[in-house]
């Protein structure tokens, strides 16, 4: 008698051991999610909402949710991080308008889970992704008193300036290093949740 053929166990999310021993699970977000934008952002306060959208920002619009939840994993890819099966933070990037070559990125974590590590985790997360995408600059900004993301862009070596009020950059896109995740397991992931294959759109225009 034949025995039945094994199938390998497909891994839904990359585990990561977060900065204080705990552990996250990442995984991309899929199009029109919208239940874990919903929860990180009713878990971040008024100050790390404004942080993140730049203004006050005290709920989400429609059109706003609508924009956050139409990711296609290549021209705007949003990676959630999940501590204890909840959602603690999301790591995006989505092409910028002048230049195809280049993504904007955006980091929210939680007030509850902040400094652990799940910034640098998502940052790593979303720029391994960009890479496998072809994707060949980052462009941050940031308000300028906000000191973990501009010790996070640093470590990207994106160089920020004062600008109309704000901290901006652009760099060539850097990886983290150290690594704060299993790059293999995280593009893996991506190819296997993208529609279409993940150097379709980039390579040729940003070659
Ligand atoms: C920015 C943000 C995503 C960082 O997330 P996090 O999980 O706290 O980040 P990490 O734990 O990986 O820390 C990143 C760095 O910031 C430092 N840091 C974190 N919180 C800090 C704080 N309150 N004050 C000073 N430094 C801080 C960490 O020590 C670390 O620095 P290091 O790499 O030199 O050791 C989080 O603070 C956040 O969601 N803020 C509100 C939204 C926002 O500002 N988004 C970014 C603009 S798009």
């Amino acid at each position: 008698m034949s025995l039945p053929a094994l199938t390998p166990r497909t891994a839904t999310a990359v585990p990561v051991t977060l900065s204080d021993g705990g552990t996250a699970a990442l995984r991309p977000l899929e199009p029109d999610e919208r239940a874990p934008l919903l929860e990180v952002f009713a878990g971040m306060s008024g100050q790390s909402r404004a942080s993140r959208y730049l203004v006050p920002m005290p709920r989400l619009s429609e059109a706003y949710l609508r924009h956050l939840s139409a990711t296609d994993g290549l021209a705007h890819v949003a990676w959630l991080a999940t501590v204890a099966g909840r959602p603690a933070g999301i790591g995006r990037y989505a092409v910028t308008s002048e230049d195809p070559c280049a993504v904007e990125v955006a980091l929210e974590v939680v007030d509850q889970h902040q400094r652990r590590g799940l910034g640098a985790v998502l940052l790593d997360a979303v720029t391994t992704v960009a890479a496998a995408n072809g994707v060949r600059r980052l462009r941050a900004t940031v308000l300028p008193g906000n000191e973990p993301s501009r010790r996070l862009l640093t470590r990207v070596a994106i160089p920020l300036r004062f600008e109309d009020g704000l901290l901006e950059g652009t760099a060539p896109l850097r990886l983290l290093d150290p690594a704060r995740v299993d790059r293999h397991a995280v593009v893996e992931l991506a190819r296997r949740t993208t529609p279409a294959p993940c150097d379709a759109h980039w390579t040729a225009p940003c070659a």
